[in-house]
């Protein structure tokens, strides 16, 4: 991918709509689609604060202890409520945020008004906004010169690394939110290409098990029934890729009494989608089967040509993994010659030569994000808690944290699930002395 330089900062202060808080005069650097939208912003801002108390307990603590007093921080992710309270966070703890979408589609553009007008953080997100303006926004948050970065899916790093490596000695760290982020990173460390330390919070427990999975697999499902309205009960589905987004996916379709079946290469994962009682079938077997296809592998055209052929009149196709690359919609738009359209806000329908017809959600780009909201608060409020104290963690440690890809400590993610825990006023039991002494012994047998 490469990024675009015709990026004209004094259009990217111009908005649609007018300021609904303050001043236009007195609003920090932004590209959004209406700050006429800011109020409805700020109410579901703050309604998705209510189900995020650890990251409230942060955002106060933060106020308090400052530990990112005079940080830039350049952010590419999903703008959404949530994040609007990490941005919220990040900035209490003293950081300088300026925000950039991670993905066209997922933009909400009522919180991009509120960051702005509301909040006073430098956004730069259009819903539907094209790859050109995408480049734009994140050259403008790399323009900040950033000490730090936060990624969802590489894109800046990346950015950094390709185009603006005279930057990279400037920044001190970074974080990254998602599975294919940090396989990009990895890959990139493998190559000793990263030139500086990032840490991937999608490997903090409290993320991944959680987000990953109960997260998506809840806004998956919420995505295409809000984009189709179909019934799920008795609905052939097949989920690709049984990572922690596809448990989470199979196993909410499977809740809801739809018939799942996963399409895996891996054997372990393979085994464990039939354990948990799904049937295993491969590309070409599900394609003839299945009445709804959901990808989440990371991978590249896991639906293609040679399965739209024999797909059944009605299929509809979705996207959960990072990039709208796992679904082949170059090949589908071949296949239906011109015969497109949108039936639905979301849905576009592809009409083959034989009469069946492919229903895609949300563009084949994250259908959870793109014809939804995105994960519920309350499972961002650990994600989100991951994101805000792997940026303490790194900016505390850059000096002894070597180029590369680094973890969360333990210690760390385990406080996020205590403060959880304790957020919904459950209490955990405590080990005995004597439990305490047994487990640490090994002189203990039958
Ligand atoms: N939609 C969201 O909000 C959201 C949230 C978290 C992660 N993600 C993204 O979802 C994707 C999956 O994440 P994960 O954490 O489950 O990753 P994971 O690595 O745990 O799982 C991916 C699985 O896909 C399988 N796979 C790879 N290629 C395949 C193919 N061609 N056919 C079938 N299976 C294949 C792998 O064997 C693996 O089991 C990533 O792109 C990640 O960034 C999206």
């Amino acid at each position: 991918m490469t990024s675009t330089s015709t990026f004209d900062p004094q259009q990217m202060q111009t908005t649609s709509g007018d300021a609904a808080f303050g001043q236009t005069d007195d609003l920090p650097p932004h590209d959004v689609t209406d700050l006429g939208l800011a109020d409805e912003g700020v109410r579901r801002i703050e309604w998705a604060e209510r189900e995020m108390p650890v990251l409230r307990l942060i955002r106060e603590r933060f106020e308090r202890e400052q530990p990112l007093a005079g940080i830039r921080i350049a952010a590419c992710l999903h703008v959404t409520t949530e994040t609007a309270n990490l941005m919220r966070t990040l900035k209490a703890g003293g950081a300088e945020v300026s925000l950039a979408a991670s993905n066209p589609l997922s933009t909400k553009d009522d919180v991009a008004a509120a960051l702005v007008a509301a909040y006073g953080i430098s956004t730069y997100a259009r819903r539907g906004e094209d790859r050109d303006t995408y480049y734009a926004h994140l050259n403008a948050v790399a323009d900040v010169h950033p000490h730090m970065t936060m990624d969802d899916g590489c894109d800046l790093v990346s950015l950094l690394h390709k185009e603006r490596p005279d930057q990279l000695t400037e920044v001190l760290a970074g974080t990254e939110e998602t599975t294919t982020g940090v396989i990009r990173l990895k890959a990139m460390s493998n190559d000793g290409a990263l030139r500086f330390p990032v840490v991937a919070v999608n490997e903090a427990k409290t993320k991944h098990l959680f987000d990953n999975r109960y997260g998506t697999g809840q806004s998956t499902v919420d995505g295409i029934v809000r984009a189709t309205n179909i019934l799920l009960a008795g609905r052939r589905v097949v989920v690709a890729g049984y990572g922690w987004v596809g448990r989470g996916i199979a196993s909410r379709f499977s809740g809801m009494g739809s018939h799942v079946a996963v399409v895996e290469v891996d054997p372990v994962a393979a085994i464990e989608a039939l354990m948990d009682g799904y049937q295993v079938l491969t590309a070409p077997q599900a394609a003839a089967w299945g009445q709804v296809f959901v990808t989440a592998t990371g991978n590249l055209n896991v639906f293609r040509r040679e399965h739209f052929g024999v797909m059944n009149d009605g299929a509809i196709l979705a996207n959960s993994g990072h990039f709208d690359a796992e679904l082949e919609l170059k090949a589908l738009a071949e296949m239906a010659e011109g015969r497109i359209r949108e039936v639905r806000q979301n849905v576009q329908e592809y009409v083959l030569a034989d009469g069946r017809r492919i229903h895609v959600v949300a563009e084949g780009r994250l259908v959870n994000l793109g014809a939804a909201e995105g994960h519920p608060a309350a499972v961002m409020d650990m994600s989100f808690a991951a994101q805000a104290l792997s940026a303490e963690f790194a900016i505390k440690s850059h000096a002894t944290l070597t180029p590369g890809v680094h973890t969360l400590p333990a210690d760390v993610d385990t406080e996020i699930a205590r403060l959880k825990l304790a957020a919904l006023g459950i209490v955990l039991e405590d080990m005995t002395s004597e439990q305490k002494r047994y487990v640490a012994s090994w002189q203990e047998g039958t």
